[in-house]
């Protein structure tokens, strides 16, 4: 088939993974913003390259007027959580969204695979728009722990590697190695609140921090210089104190400073 062609064919499904990533990324920084913990971790797509199409194609025995209808992963998005339980979370979140159509579902988290691969696939139906007109594509979304990503990164290298044979000894590692993917993500269940409330109180104060840079900053223009280095000093000093708490005050009471600046501004216009 003529490169032109293949490119013809493939954009919609390179639109489809550029908008669904920003749209998830949007989804974790709209989880942060807020100060609230992301189900997920982090993001990831891609489109599949022409040489594993044709290789895919002669392995199912596809013909090219059928690639679209028989490959699910033309189009494929990876999200990777910290947690087992944010798979069901983002399970729930895809299945909510009014531009993603859920088609199918195979949990491998409650029913491995025989090689030990575990993860969650969907694959949606999602409309993109071209100058064409509006095209109704398939997208495959893998969801699965960090944890579950590293082994079957590691896999599919071997598979990749060895082909259909794998020798017995690395294919019983690669069994254990599933086995300890599983112990791994329970373990790191167990202790997931003491976690997320460290990576929560650690977004806080970030956010916290930023607001009151901010707002000094926005002082300058209006507060002498004098009042504002006594400001920072005493941001330095609170903020050493390392109390979450005493910095939110410290904040609340600048707030209150320079929303009297602002009124006096308005005052003498
Ligand atoms: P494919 O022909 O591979 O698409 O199989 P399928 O249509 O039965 O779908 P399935 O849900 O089994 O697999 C879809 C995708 O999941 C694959 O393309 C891989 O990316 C991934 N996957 C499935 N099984 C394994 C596995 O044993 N190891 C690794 N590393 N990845 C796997
Ligand atoms: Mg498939």
């Amino acid at each position: 088939m003529e490169i032109q062609l293949w490119k013809e064919i493939l954009e919609p499904y390179q639109i489809a993974v550029e908008e669904l990533l920003v749209k998830f990324q949007y989804l974790i920084r709209e989880y942060r913003s807020h100060g609230k913990y992301s189900p997920i971790e982090e993001v990831n797509g891609r489109v599949k390259k022409i040489s594993s199409i044709l290789e895919k194609m002669h392995k199912k025995k596809i013909s090219f007027e059928n690639i679209e209808n028989r490959l699910d992963d033309l189009a494929g998005i990876r999200i990777i959580c910290q947690f087992v339980e944010d798979i069901d979370a983002v399970v729930e979140i895809i299945k909510h969204r009014s531009d993603m159509e859920v088609i199918e579902e195979k949990d491998y988290v409650s029913n491995p695979k025989e090689s030990g691969y575990r993860s969650y696939h969907l694959i949606i139906r999602y409309n993109v728009i071209t100058l064409s007109g509006t095209k109704n594509i398939k997208v495959e979304i893998q969801i699965r722990t960090l944890a579950m990503n590293f082994w079957a990164t590691i896999e599919h290298s071997l598979q990749y590697k060895y082909r259909q044979n794998m020798p017995e000894q690395i294919r019983g590692r690669l069994n254990s190695a599933a086995e300890a993917v599983v112990a791994l993500d329970k373990e790191m269940s167990a202790v997931r609140h003491e976690i997320m409330d460290s990576q929560n109180s650690f977004q806080i104060k970030a956010m916290v921090v930023a607001e009151i840079l901010n707002t000094i900053q926005n002082l300058y223009s209006a507060a002498n210089k004098r009042e504002i280095i006594k400001i920072q000093d005493e941001f330095y000093r609170v903020y050493k104190l390392g109390d979450l708490d005493e910095l939110i005050k410290f904040g609340r009471e600048l707030d209150i400073i320079a929303e009297g600046y602002r009124a006096q501004g308005i005052a003498e216009q």
